[in-house]
């Protein structure tokens, strides 16, 4: 029997400091969180280009005073508000990320995070029932391409159209095929960048229809959309351009042949995905958990976060490519990704740029 005589006098010979450290960090740190989620959902941003007291903000608002005085001073202390005497105005963080009629408005990102809680909500039920089964489809179609759309715009999506268009064949192309496009922003940015070019994105309808809403908001020329599972459908042809980025066919070798059908020779096929070299280990726990609460019911996963079991390593998948194409550059991620990841699905996490060109006579 267990005798407790001493825990009332004798402190634990084992200090609990570093448990007390971590909870007080996720706790404090989760509550900032609904703080700024609370802020946008209010809309506070788009109410703070000029400074305004917590009093003014309430009444313009229609919400509580107490409380909304401690967010504004909590968003200050984070730097996304400043406080001058006793009145509060964004920063320029706040001003070009967080007001809703900016271009570059992170709340869909802040969405996306929230939707991944869901899932690790369940984790105990997973980890005695299974993953989640979800539609592929309706995982993108939830707010994951909005969320990528937003995260794009922050930087990646600007650099990775500077390195494309440096191609001479970038500059020459006419038709171009934005595979698993999503949000088309990248095919938006390509048709702006050369004028004789028309994009063709592909994927599943009900994204397509995203698709379209982005295409009208940025007034976008020279795009059309091709709805597809493009695992089982045809994808065109006489392509000069094949751009494929972060899809769950991206190293999956039966892909290859289609993509080099779907090309004219000395056409270039450029894909940027999270490629795993052979006996590559894990590259993030935490995410690797996440891939793995859900389970696509198109496409099987694989162990490591954006991997699937059909996939090829690395090496592999180069090795194959070069057979039909020839390899014109490999750009790695500092090139074009953030270093600092948000730890959720659509960070770049080591993804690569291959840019291959189609070898002369190399149809299969
Ligand atoms: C992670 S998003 C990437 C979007 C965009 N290419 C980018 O780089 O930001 C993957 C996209 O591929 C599409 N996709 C995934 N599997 C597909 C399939 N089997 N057929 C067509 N599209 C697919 C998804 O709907 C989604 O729009």
């Amino acid at each position: 029997m267990l005798k407790d005589n001493g825990i009332f006098f004798n402190e634990p010979s084992i200090s609990a400091e570093a448990l007390r450290n971590f909870l007080s960090d996720c706790s404090r740190k989760f509550k900032e969180l609904c703080i700024l989620d609370a802020a946008l959902e209010i809309s506070l941003f788009d109410h703070l280009d000029s400074l305004k007291s917590a009093d003014e903000l309430s009444s313009e608002i229609g919400i509580n005073y107490v409380i909304l005085k401690n967010m504004c001073e909590i968003l200050a202390n984070l730097g996304f508000i400043k406080k001058e005497d006793e009145s509060f105005k964004n920063t320029q963080l706040s001003s070009y990320y967080l007001k809703s009629n900016s271009f570059f408005y992170q709340k869909e990102v802040l969405k996306n995070i929230k939707n991944g809680f869901e899932l690790w909500r369940r984790l105990t039920n997973v980890l005695e029932n299974g993953p989640i089964k979800i539609l592929e489809e309706n995982c993108f179609q939830d707010n994951l391409i909005h969320s990528l759309a937003s995260e794009i715009l922050c930087g990646e999506l600007q650099k990775t159209v500077r390195i494309i268009e440096k191609f001479p064949e970038f500059r020459k192309a006419k038709k171009l095929l934005d595979l698993g496009g999503g949000h088309g922003l990248c095919s938006i940015a390509f048709t702006r960048l050369n004028k004789d070019l028309e994009a063709y994105i592909f994927d599943f309808p009900d994204v397509i229809k995203d698709t379209e809403d982005y295409i009208k908001k940025f007034k976008a020329k020279r795009i059309n959309v091709i709805s597809g599972n493009l695992f089982k459908d045809d994808i065109g042809n006489g392509y000069d351009i094949v751009f494929f980025s972060y899809n769950p066919g991206g190293k999956n070798p039966n892909l290859v042949p289609k993509i080099n059908s779907s090309l004219k020779e000395g056409g270039l096929f450029i894909t940027k995905h999270a490629f795993y070299h052979r006996g590559e280990g894990s590259r993030d726990y935490l995410l690797d958990v996440e891939w793995n609460l859900s389970a696509f019911e198109g496409v099987q996963k694989g162990s490591k976060i954006y991997s699937f079991a059909e996939d090829f390593s690395y090496e592999d998948y180069l090795d194959l490519l070069e057979k039909y194409f020839s390899i014109e550059r490999i750009v790695e991620e500092d090139e074009f990704g953030f270093y600092s990841y948000l730890s959720k699905f659509g960070d770049t996490l080591g993804s690569k740029i291959i840019i291959a060109k189609k070898k002369f006579g190399s149809a299969f």
